[in-house]
């Protein structure tokens, strides 16, 4: 649901927040009725990476100038991160149409974010390094879990220890204070149990307004954290060798207003680039950075999927009628990624054979199974595997999403089913895919956005 440009973020985003209350959001109340199969023709725009925003939003909070963000997606979590800044004193312009994000964080006056809206949008837990960086003091709710697993915040706060805060959790909030009378983070080395890569940008953001040289080892290397690095450098912080394992930030005094362009969301991407394959397709996509895809590409190559890349900054897809079946094992980047995990499943379900597929990252990331199998996929799942046996074709039927990639995978998988989905839960597609429904219509898809109290009055025209 993008922001009009006309009103302000707040009242947008009380609109938007309502949006996440079951029982009055109309979003919740719409459906998407989905006539498959499509045959898809032509280019898609790609939009700014929500994975990249989001923490780029928080590290404006590190400077005392105005922020603009480029390429930034018009998303729900976009509109709530925006709310979590407002909260804290950031002022701030959204223009939909440039896509365009200002930030002036010169005035921060509160060092605690609502629990409303961290409850709603975990990554706004990422502002905790910033706030106390700028601050010396931050009050963040703890984030809860959702639908794919418990997402502690163990090892955000053991850097952040490690780094001279004092750390409390009570009451379900986490209590962060630098005691030094400079109230100043001291640079230190750390090493993450796991290369998560909320922990490696909470910590390398707090780290860029300590004092002294902190090093990260194990560190995440997605591009969302190389994308972040680069825009903190672009405010005038010392990092070197974001995208590596390991991470060094010398600490400066004072961060400075930036003009930055977010990276392309490789996700919708690779999204978008199943569904040109399960409808055996000739779409383009673009803008693109392919080397942020290199996993998902060659595993859509190992399948008999047709990619050739035409620029530096697009993917085309061809049609390739045998698709045959391969195994997936999700893990860090540059291995393949769990957020693909659901869309690249709903192709393999109809892929010749079968294809063993591994959820490494989360502990709950397989409730797409159940809904896929609605649809005529023939799938068992044991922990985090998932054994999919190839079939001919998948038939539409009632679904419904449990999170943002679930529901993009039955969405891929409606756009090949024989007949007409009714898919629900358009709350979670708004979270990560600006405008999908509209992207797929203007390639062919035939979908319909439906509000279910009307349902019951709808003639039985086809879409
Ligand atoms: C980011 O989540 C992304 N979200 C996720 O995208 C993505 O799936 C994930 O990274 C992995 O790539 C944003 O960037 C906003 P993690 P994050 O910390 O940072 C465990 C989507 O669909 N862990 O790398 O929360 C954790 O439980 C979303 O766009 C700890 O144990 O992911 C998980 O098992 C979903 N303790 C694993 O690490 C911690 O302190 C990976 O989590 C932190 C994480």
């Amino acid at each position: 649901m993008p922001l009009r440009k006309d009103r302000t973020i707040n009242q947008q985003l009380h609109s938007i927040v309502e949006s996440d209350n079951p029982e009055s959001s109309p979003v919740n109340q719409s459906t998407l009725k989905i006539l498959g199969p499509s045959c898809l023709q032509g280019n898609i725009n790609i939009g700014g990476a929500k994975n990249s925003a989001l923490p780029a939003m928080a590290a404006t909070l590190l400077s005392s100038g105005v922020c603009r963000l480029r390429q930034v997606p018009c998303l729900a979590d976009i509109n709530i991160m925006g709310q979590v800044l407002s909260a804290l004193g950031a002022k701030i312009k959204h223009n939909t149409n440039t896509f365009t994000l200002d930030i002036d964080a010169s005035i921060i006056n509160n060092s605690e974010a609502p629990y409303e809206l961290v409850r709603q949008l975990r990554a706004s837990f990422f502002a905790i390094g910033p706030i106390l960086a700028r601050l010396g003091v931050a009050r963040i709710p703890l984030p809860g879990g959702c639908a794919i697993g418990a997402r502690p915040v163990d090892l955000h706060v053991k850097g952040l220890q490690a780094l001279g805060a004092e750390v409390h959790i009570e009451h379900g909030m986490v209590n962060a204070y630098i005691s030094s009378s400079k109230k100043k983070l001291r640079g230190a080395k750390i090493y993450l149990d796991y290369p998560s890569v909320g922990a490696t940008e909470t910590l390398m953001m707090a780290a860029t307004l300590a004092e002294g040289e902190t090093i990260i080892e194990n560190a995440a290397q997605e591009p969302e954290v190389e994308d972040l690095a680069n825009l903190c450098i672009a405010m005038g912080a010392n990092i070197f060798g974001a995208g590596t394992k390991t991470i060094v930030i010398s600490g400066v005094p004072k961060l400075h207003s930036v003009d930055y362009t977010i990276i392309p969301d490789r996700i919708e991407a690779g999204t978008f680039l199943i569904a040109g394959a399960i409808t055996n397709s000739d779409i383009s996509i673009s803008p693109v950075v392919p080397k942020h895809l290199s996993a998902v590409i060659s595993k859509l190559q190992s399948v008999g999927v047709k990619i050739i890349q035409e620029t530096s900054d697009s993917l085309h897809i061809l049609p390739s009628k045998i698709l045959k079946s391969t195994d997936i094992e999700t893990q860090p980047y540059p291995g393949f990624p769990t957020d693909m995990q659901a869309p690249f499943m709903a192709l393999l379900s109809i892929c010749s054979g079968s294809s063993y597929i591994t959820e490494t990252v989360f502990e709950n990331r397989m409730r797409h199974v159940s809904e896929l199998n609605r649809m005529g996929a023939n799938i068992r799942v044991k922990g985090n595997n998932a054994i999919v046996q190839g079939v001919p074709k998948l038939s539409a039927a009632p679904v419904i999403g449990s999170d943002l990639r679930a529901s993009a995978a039955l969405i891929l998988a409606a756009l090949a089913a024989e007949g007409e989905t009714i898919f629900q839960g358009l709350q979670h597609l708004n979270r990560g895919y600006e405008q999908l429904e509209v992207k797929l219509q203007k390639l062919g898809a035939k979908l319909q956005r439906v509000d279910l109290v009307e349902e019951n009055d709808i003639s039985q025209d086809s879409i």
